[in-house]
């Protein structure tokens, strides 16, 4: 673990961009693909691992008809598709060629159309005070520095804008071994954590003190922290994480915070 920066001068990139990039379009994008039309189908919204329902968490605002949403680190889109059949106008973002196939894919067979684009989610092609809500579930939530993307969100909203993200928690961060698994150990200090770097790809967890500072920083309100506990009985176990440890502690958690006071 090392501390977070690695922004190249020369080409305006970030090392943990092009990684990332690489990661996805070479090996996960191709694994990943065929788990989206599952969740393409859904006519409820279910968050994270556990699959938990929107009606339980209420991540999302209650009035979505006509609102113009970015997704960051959208993949394959499916939250994107579930907020187009909630009547809002969602723009997906992602930096992976394969993702955003698959996602034009599921957009012609599920008979939905928005715009997807190719761009990083540290820096989108777009003005500011596009949308009015902007949402990552585990794209750049993790996959991107808080402190460009987070920015990069407020700048993107309006005022009064929303931002929710789900990513895992600080805690797993802490007890996941160097194979990425939770255990029972604290495997890591938690100051200086944030750029976690596991072989051809890195993520970001930033500890919560410091995520709001980011917060805050970038002008928005935090108004909810939401942890994800495991159902009981739950499905199935993952191989980061298993239901019992997870029924425990939170391994995964959202973010609810409004650009302005
Ligand atoms: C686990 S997927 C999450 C997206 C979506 N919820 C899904 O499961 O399809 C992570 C996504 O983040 C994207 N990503 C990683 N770094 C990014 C960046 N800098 N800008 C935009 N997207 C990024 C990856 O290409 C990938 O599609």
């Amino acid at each position: 673990m090392t501390p977070s920066d690695g922004h190249d001068d020369r080409t305006g990139t970030n090392g943990h961009t092009r990684l990332n990039q690489r990661y996805w379009d070479e090996e996960a994008a191709a694994s990943h693909g065929p788990l989206a039309r599952g969740h393409w189908s859904r006519t409820e919204p279910a968050w994270g691992l556990w699959s938990t329902p929107e009606s339980e968490l209420s991540l999302l605002p209650d009035d979505l008809a006509g609102k113009r949403v970015v997704e960051l680190g959208c993949g394959t889109a499916y939250v994107s598709a579930w907020l187009a059949r909630a009547g809002a106008r969602p723009v997906g973002v992602d930096l992976s060629e394969r993702q955003l196939a698959t996602a034009r894919a599921l957009q012609e067979e599920f008979g939905l159309d928005f715009p997807l684009l190719l761009a990083d989610a540290e820096r989108v092609p777009c003005p500011d005070g596009t949308f009015d809500l902007a949402v990552s579930e585990y794209g750049a939530s993790l996959w991107c520095d808080p402190r460009r993307w987070i920015p990069e969100a407020a700048r993107l909203l309006a005022p009064g804008g929303r931002l929710v993200f789900m990513r895992y928690s600080p805690l797993f961060a802490l007890c996941a071994s160097p194979e990425g698994r939770a255990s029972t150990t604290l495997r890591r200090p938690q100051f200086g954590m944030g750029r976690l770097e596991w072989g051809k790809r890195v993520e970001f967890v930033l500890p919560h003190g410091e995520m709001i500072r980011v917060l805050r920083d970038a002008g928005f309100t935090v108004e909810d922290l939401i942890e994800i506990r495991a159902p009981h009985p739950a499905p199935r176990d993952y191989h980061e994480v298993s239901a019992e440890w997870a029924r425990d502690w939170p391994c995964e958690e959202v973010w609810k915070a409004r650009l302005g006071g």
